[in-house]
C-alpha cells in the first residue's frame, strides 16, 4: 500500500489546488460570509468527493481535468461543506467541533452559520458553469449535482434523518436515509467524473450505483468512528449520534454485522467498477474504495 499512500496524498493535494483556485476573494461589504465560506472549506476534510470525482473521470478517459473537471471538484466540496455546516447548527446535530475547529455556527454565529451553508451551496453552482467541459456534458453534469443536491438527494435525506430523530426508523427507512444524506453526492461525484470524460449511458449508471454503495458503506463506517473513534482522531465530536438519540445502521445490526456490511457494500461496488475498465490493473477509484474499509477517520 506504500505506493497508494503516495497517490492519495498527491490526489488530496490536487483537489486542494482545484478547490482553492475557485473560492472567491474576501472583499466588499458581506466579506464576513466570504470569510466564513473560505473557513468551512479550507479546514482539514479528507477531500474523498472532489477525489473519487477524478479518479471517475480518469477511470472513463478523461484527460483535460484541469480546463473541464476542476470547477466541478471545487463545486462538489462547496457543496459536501455546506452540508456539514448547516448539519452542525444547533437546530440540526448541534456539533460545536468540525475537521478538528469550531464549526462554523460556533465560530461565526447561528446567523452567519444559516448563511454560510446557503452561500456555499449557490456558489457551487456559480463555479461549476465555469469549466470549459463541452457543454452538453457541463449541462448534464449540472444537472446532476442539483438532483443529487436537493430534494431528491442529500437535502431530502437530512430532512428524513431530521424527522426521525429521536423515534424508531426502521431498517428500510435507515437505507433511505443513508442513500440520500450521504449516498447522493458521493453517487453525484462518481457520475460527473463520468459524465464529463464523456462516458456512455451504461457506464453512468454503474457509476451512479458503485457511488451508491460506497455511500452506503461510507456512512456505516462513520456512525461506527463515532463510537470507537476519538474527538482528536476524528475532528469531530463522538457520540454525537447517540446524544442525538439517533438509530443508525449500527444500532440497528450491531458491530459485526455493520463492518461485514461496510466490506459487502464495497464489494458490490468494487464489482461495478471493475466492469468499467478496460484492462486487468485495478483503478485508482478501486483501490481507494477498498482502502476506506479500513479508514480510522
Ligand atoms: C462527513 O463526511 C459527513 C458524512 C457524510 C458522513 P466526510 O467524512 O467526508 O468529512 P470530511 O470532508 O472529511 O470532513
Ligand atoms: C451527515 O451525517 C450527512 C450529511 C449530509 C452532512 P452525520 O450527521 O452522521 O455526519 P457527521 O458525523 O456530523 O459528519
Ligand atoms: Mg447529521
Ligand atoms: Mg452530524
Ligand atoms: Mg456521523
Amino acid at each position: 500500500m506504500a505506493g497508494f499512500e503516495e497517490k492519495i496524498k498527491l490526489k488530496t493535494k490536487e483537489a486542494l489546488i482545484a478547490i482553492e483556485g475557485y473560492l472567491p476573494s474576501e472583499e466588499g461589504l458581506q466579506h464576513t460570509i466570504l470569510e466564513a465560506c473560505a473557513y468551512s472549506v479550507e479546514n482539514g476534510g479528507k477531500r474523498l468527493r472532489p477525489i473519487f470525482m477524478q479518479a471517475a473521470y480518469e477511470l472513463c478517459g478523461g484527460s483535460m481535468v484541469s480546463e473541464e473537471l476542476y470547477p466541478f471538484m471545487a463545486a462538489m466540496e462547496m457543496i459536501h461543506s455546506s452540508s456539514l455546516v448547516h448539519d452542525d447548527l444547533p437546530c440540526m446535530d448541534n456539533d460545536r467541533l468540525r475537521r478538528g475547529k469550531p464549526s462554523t455556527w460556533a465560530k461565526y454565529g447561528e446567523d452567519m452559520g444559516t448563511l454560510t451553508g446557503d452561500a456555499l451551496m449557490i456558489y457551487a453552482f456559480e463555479t461549476a458553469v465555469k469549466s470549459m467541459a463541452d457543454p452538453k456534458k457541463k449541462l448534464e453534469a449540472i444537472k446532476i449535482l442539483a438532483e443529487k443536491t436537493g430534494i431528491f438527494g442529500m437535502i431530502g435525506g437530512q430532512v428524513v434523518d431530521v424527522e426521525l430523530t429521536g423515534k424508531r426508523p426502521s431498517a428500510e427507512q435507515i437505507e433511505f436515509i443513508y442513500k440520500l444524506k450521504t449516498g447522493a453526492l458521493i453517487e453525484a461525484s462518481f457520475m460527473i467524473g463520468g459524465i464529463i470524460a464523456g462516458a456512455d449511458d451504461e457506464t453512468i449508471n454503474k457509476l451512479e450505483k458503485a457511488g451508491s454503495y460506497i455511500g452506503m458503506a461510507f456512512q456505516i463506517q462513520d456512525d461506527i468512528l463515532d463510537v470507537i473513534s476519538s474527538e482528536d482522531e476524528l475532528g469531530k465530536p463522538v457520540n454525537s449520534d447517540i446524544r442525538n438519540e439517533k438509530i443508525t445502521w449500527l444500532s440497528i445490526y450491531g458491530m459485526e454485522q455493520s463492518l461485514k456490511d461496510v466490506e459487502r457494500f464495497t464489494s458490490d461496488a468494487l464489482q461495478l467498477l471493475s466492469e468499467i475498465r478496460k484492462n486487468d490493473e485495478k483503478s485508482f477509484l478501486e483501490e481507494l474504495c477498498l482502502y476506506l474499509i479500513n479508514r480510522k477517520k
